[in-house]
C-alpha cells in the first residue's frame, strides 16, 4: 500500500493508474477505523482497479463544543488495517494543505434542503463541513466510484445530491451498516460509553426496529409513532435529539406510500449516537 501526505504524491499515482486506464474507488474517513469502514474498502474492491482510502479528523465539521480534540487517531493501527484489506493507497492530507488561510476564509460548499433537518438542525454547519471537505477530496483523488456508509444516512443522501447538483463524474455508493452482536452500529465514538452506557445503547436500535414493525403493520400515524418510541427512549436513560420518520431520499416528511426510514440521534452521557433503518 502507497501512503500519500502531499497533493503532488497522490496526483502523479492517480494519473499513473488512470493513463493504463484502471478505475479508481474511493473511501474517505476520519480513521480510527472499524469493521464498518473496511466494509466499504471491501465494496470500493468490488467496483474498481484500484482503491484509495484517505483519512482527516476535519476540523470543518465540528462544531465548537463537540469532540474534535479528543476524537481518537490510531494512524498506526488504521494504516496496517488498511493494508489487510487490500487498499492500494491511503491518503493523509494535513489542515495546512487542505485549509491553508484557515477554515474561515475558505469557499464552502452548502447543499439546501436535505441539511436543513435532523443531524443539520441539531449540527449547525456539520453538512457544509463535511460537503466542502468531501468535494475537496474529489477533486483531489478524481475517483469514479467513492463508498459511504449508511451509517451516516443524511451524510450518504447529502453527498449523492452535491454529486448530481455540480455534475461530478462519479458512482456515489452506499455500504450496509456493520453493527455489533447486540445490534449496536459500530462506531468510533462507541469508545467514549462507560459499561452501563454500553449495556443501554443497543436500545437505540431496537427501537427503531420496533418502529419499523409498526410500520410494517400498517400504522401510519408517523408523528405519533416517533413519539411514542422517543419516550421510551428517554425513559431508559437516553436524552433523544430527534426520531423521526422520513421518505429515503429528501429525509422529508412521507406523503404517500413512498419507502421509508427511520432515524434517530441520541445521547447517552456525553457521548451521541445516530443510526437509522430502512423500513
Ligand atoms: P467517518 O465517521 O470516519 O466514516 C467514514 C465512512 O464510514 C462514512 O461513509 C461512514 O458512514 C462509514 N461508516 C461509519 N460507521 C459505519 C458502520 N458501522 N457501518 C458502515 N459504514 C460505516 O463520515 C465521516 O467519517 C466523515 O464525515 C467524512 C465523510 C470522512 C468527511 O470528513
Amino acid at each position: 500500500m502507497i501512503v500519500s501526505t502531499t497533493l503532488s504524491g497522490l496526483r502523479r499515482q492517480i494519473g499513473d493508474w488512470k493513463r493504463r486506464g484502471q478505475r479508481i474507488a474511493f473511501v474517505p474517513t476520519m480513521g480510527n477505523l472499524h469493521a464498518g469502514h473496511l466494509s466499504l474498502i471491501d465494496r470500493a474492491r468490488n467496483h474498481a482497479d484500484r482503491v484509495v482510502a484517505s483519512i482527516f479528523v476535519n476540523p470543518m465539521q465540528f462544531g465548537p463544543d463537540e469532540d474534535l480534540e479528543r476524537y481518537p487517531r490510531t494512524l498506526e493501527q488504521d494504516r496496517s488495517a488498511l493494508q489487510d484489506s487490500g487498499c492500494d493507497l491511503l491518503y493523509l492530507p494535513d489542515e495546512t494543505d487542505l485549509y491553508p488561510q484557515g477554515l474561515d476564509a475558505i469557499t464552502r460548499v452548502q447543499v439546501p434542503g436535505i441539511t436543513e433537518t435532523l443531524e443539520g438542525e441539531n449540527r449547525p454547519g456539520h453538512f457544509d463541513g463535511v460537503a466542502t471537505v468531501v468535494l475537496k477530496l474529489f477533486q483531489r483523488v478524481q475517483p469514479d466510484v467513492a463508498v459511504f456508509g449508511k451509517k451516516d444516512y443524511q451524510q450518504w443522501r447529502m453527498i449523492e445530491k452535491m454529486t448530481a447538483d455540480l455534475d461530478l463524474p462519479i458512482d456515489i455508493l452506499a455500504g450496509e451498516t456493520v453493527r455489533e452482536a447486540d445490534g449496536l452500529a459500530m462506531s468510533s465514538r462507541n469508545q467514549y460509553l462507560d459499561s452501563a452506557q454500553r449495556a443501554l445503547a443497543p436500545r437505540l436500535q431496537q427501537q427503531l426496529q420496533w418502529v419499523s414493525e409498526q410500520l410494517r403493520n400498517g400504522r401510519r400515524d408517523f408523528d405519533a409513532l416517533a413519539t411514542e418510541a422517543a419516550k421510551e427512549l428517554r425513559q431508559s436513560g437516553f436524552t433523544v435529539d430527534y426520531i423521526a420518520i422520513r421518505e429515503r431520499r429528501e429525509l422529508s416528511p412521507p406523503s404517500a406510500n413512498e419507502p421509508l426510514v427511520v432515524l434517530a440521534a441520541a445521547r447517552l452521557g456525553n457521548t451521541r449516537l445516530i443510526d437509522n433503518i430502512e423500513v
